[in-house]
């Protein structure tokens, strides 16, 4: 971890200031709320920010961190690797002893503020293959999800901007598969570095092993192309500085922080299917609870982890785990928490000749503090851009020896089993790794996409402070140890290009060794995660026996209370995972809007006296009627 940023931490950035943003519960104006959404992360902004543009509808959002908006660590796109595991930003997990990783245990980052994870994350912006959103809703039954549906959410979600640096894109990306007229400014690389052209040029010397792809954003992923990054104006593109910036100034639109959710209460009446539409919260242990209703709706947004820790808490989930822990059962699901999948990486390090590469800018303060004086000046600069500008998607060969004994997991022959992403610096996060104190350095990172271990996300006590035991069970399947070797054996190639030829001098650190067997052991040794934890409640056709939601996200055998987030996603995607999370809150969005304006509708034919209704919805003496109505509170 690079211990740099100590200078420049303290600093303050003055942005935008929020709105209606509450930090205590008792500033509260109300107690009941159409929606109350549980997370005010990358889906939970989304959602926000979409339900309040109709103004009818009362919104609450419950953030259980802070709002850092000030804090450049967060803002300032190259500041990134400088933001370490267990800060104010974190929820500070740490994932159990891995068997697959020579029992290895390390932090398992996850954003606790304002953005979620959006706003901690590398920035690295995709949507994934389109075969993977065909593949959920092959699995769904529900053609909504096909990509050729769910693509028309990129025309709301993204505005692509020109880079910081402003140089011309057109050889880069393909503008006719992107939009403009987006809430997030997305952009190409903003500064030019000088392994760009070699990277290129490996694509034109090794088509075959190493295509080169124009663009992976329009659902078209494998091949090796330039970076789309969640950067927009040389600044960091988070939820919250695009959605929830949006939303808050609305009048409808509460958010308030410091409101760890602990609890669904089940609501109504004992009927058959339970309901739930209040939840209750705590700013920390032993500190007073509070409860707030949804009238209409409960959205869980907390993430992959967060989500099915709410859920296991509130009674739903497996039996024998809930009761093993004394919580009442209200709906015993055996899929809460389980499937969790993730994608992890391993660093193939390079020492390089060359003036450029951003290890001798780390360790200079002065470059590093002329550098950050260019970001404040004009947003541009080294600061202004991402930790790598050229990443590419593959998949093994058709002949693979492990598709003998394995079904091949990847959603359809144009999604990838592994990615190369290609950094200009030593790039190797391991906890205790230091830094080498000279030289220059280049780092692929071979990650692992199709990967089909699969953990779980489970409860060690009931107190809802507690932290709940995260295992993803790394590299427990012949397939995944299979795909990383082949990976790490790829780079191998990539670097025998000639284009690399004047430039790489040695690996350094890496495999100790030419055998199969020593590859695995560098990779068990040093992968570690992309922090794209998915499937801990996994959408499932309707009606089927696995699975925590229905293809509309509806919890399964619950009344009340949809998921929206990345552990819907059943399967992990062929892309970093924020661009999937995006798609998919805002079709929730559509979904949420769209079954309640059927729902008045229905209502309205019903009654005959639809233009008074309208004007008694209207009215504010109706918003005062849906803040204060009771919902009663089964006690469980
Ligand atoms: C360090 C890091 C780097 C990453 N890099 C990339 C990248 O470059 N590109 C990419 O595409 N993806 C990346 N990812 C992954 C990506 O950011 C996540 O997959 C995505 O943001 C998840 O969105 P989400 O809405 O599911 O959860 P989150 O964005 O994590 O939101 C969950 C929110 O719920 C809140 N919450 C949780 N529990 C509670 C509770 N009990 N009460 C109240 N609030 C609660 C959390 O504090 C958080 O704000 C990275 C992730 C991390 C951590
Ligand atoms: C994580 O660790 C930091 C630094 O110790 C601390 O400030 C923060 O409160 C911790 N977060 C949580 C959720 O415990
Ligand atoms: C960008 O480059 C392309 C291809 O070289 C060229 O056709 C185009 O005119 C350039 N655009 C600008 C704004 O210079
Ligand atoms: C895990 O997911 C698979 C589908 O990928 C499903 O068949 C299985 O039932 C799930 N397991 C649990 C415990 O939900
Ligand atoms: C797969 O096929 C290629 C040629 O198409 C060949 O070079 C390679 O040896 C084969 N690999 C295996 C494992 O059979
Ligand atoms: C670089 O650092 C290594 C390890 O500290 C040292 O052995 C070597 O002499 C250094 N080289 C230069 C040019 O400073």
């Amino acid at each position: 971890m690079r211990t740099f940023n100590n200078l420049v931490l303290a600093v303050s950035w003055a942005t935008a200031s929020l709105g209606a943003l509450y930090t205590e519960p008792s500033q509260l104006p109300h107690l009941t709320y159409d929606y109350v959404i549980v997370g005010a992360g990358t889906a939970g902004n989304v959602i926000a920010s979409r339900l309040s543009e109709n103004s009818l509808y009362s919104i609450l959002v419950l953030e259980a961190g802070i709002s850092a908006e000030d804090d450049l660590a967060t803002i300032v796109p190259l500041l990134i690797p400088t933001l370490p595991p267990n800060s104010p930003h974190d929820w500070n997990y740490t994932i159990t002893p891995q068997s697959g990783l020579d029992g290895r245990a390390f932090p398992y980052r996850r954003g606790r503020l304002l953005g979620g994870s959006s706003t901690i994350n590398f920035m690295i912006h995709q949507y994934g293959s389109s075969e993977d959103f065909d593949k959920i809703a092959e699995i769904t039954n529900d053609v909504g999800w096909k990509w050729d549906s769910l693509k028309q959410h990129i025309e709301k979600h993204e505005k692509i901007v020109p880079p910081a640096d402003g140089h011309n894109t057109s050889s880069q990306y393909v503008p006719a598969i992107h939009s403009t007229n987006g809430i997030m400014p997305v952009s190409l690389a903003g500064r030019s570095q000088s392994i760009d052209a070699r990277v290129i040029a490996t694509t034109k010397e090794m088509p075959h092993d190493f295509p080169f792809n124009k663009d992976m954003g329009g659902g078209d992923v494998l091949g090796l192309g330039w970076i789309q990054s969640s950067i927009g104006g040389g600044k960091r593109s988070s939820s919250a500085t695009s959605y929830l910036a949006a939303a808050i100034n609305r009048p409808n639109v509460h958010v308030l922080i410091n409101a760890q959710v602990t609890k669904l209460l089940h609501t109504g009446s004992l009927s058959a299917v339970p309901s739930f539409r209040a939840v209750q919260f705590a700013r920390k242990p032993g500190a007073p609870q509070t409860v707030v209703k949804a009238r209409k709706e409960i959205i869980l947004s907390a993430g992959s982890i967060g989500t099915p820790q709410i859920l296991l808490l509130s009674g739903i989930g497996p039996k024998a785990e809930l009761q093993a822990l004394n919580i009442p059962v209200v709906v015993d699901n055996p899929s809460v928490g389980q499937n969790l999948s993730d994608h992890i990486w391993v660093p193939n390090n390079y020492k390089v000749r060359d003036e450029d590469s951003l290890d001798d800018f780390f360790r200079d303060p002065l470059r590093f503090s002329s550098a950050m004086k260019e970001w404040h000046a004009r947003k541009t600069g080294i600061f202004a851009g991402g930790i790598t500008n050229n990443l590419g998607f593959f998949r093994l060969p058709s002949n693979a020896s492990i598709f003998s004994t394995t079904r091949d997991p990847a959603s359809g022959l144009n999604s990838a089993h592994w990615e190369m992403v290609v950094a200009n610096f030593y790039l190797n996060y391991k906890p205790g790794v230091v830094e080498p104190v000279n030289g220059s350095y280049m780092t692929i990172q071979s990650a692992l996409i199709s990967s089909t271990s699969r953990g779980a996300v489970k409860l060690i006590s009931a107190d809802p402070f507690a932290h709940p035991l995260i295992n993803p069970n790394y590299l427990t399947t012949p397939f995944d140890i299979f795909t990383m070797r082949e990976a790490v054996k790829a780079t191998k190639r990539f670097v025998s290009a000639d284009a690399w030829r004047d430039y790489i001098e040695s690996p350094v650190g890496g495999v100790v060794g030419t055998e199969d067997a020593d590859i695995d052991a560098y990779v068990r040794d040093q992968a570690l995660s992309m922090l794209h934890a998915t499937g801990t409640a996994s959408i499932s056709p309707k009606g089927a026996s696995w699975g925590v939601v229905e293809p509309d996200l509806k919890v399964k055998g619950v009344d009340g209370v949809r998921i929206v987030d990345a552990s819907i996603l059943p399967f992990p995607p062929s892309a970093h995972t924020q661009g999937p999370v995006y798609l998919i809150a805002e079709r929730a969005s559509q979904l949420i809007v769209g079954e309640n304006l059927q729902a008045e509708l229905d209502f309205h034919f019903r009654t005959d006296w639809v233009v008074e209704l309208q004007a008694f919805l209207s009215s504010s003496a109706a918003r005062m009627y849906r803040f204060c109505q009771d919902i009663p509170i089964m006690s469980n």
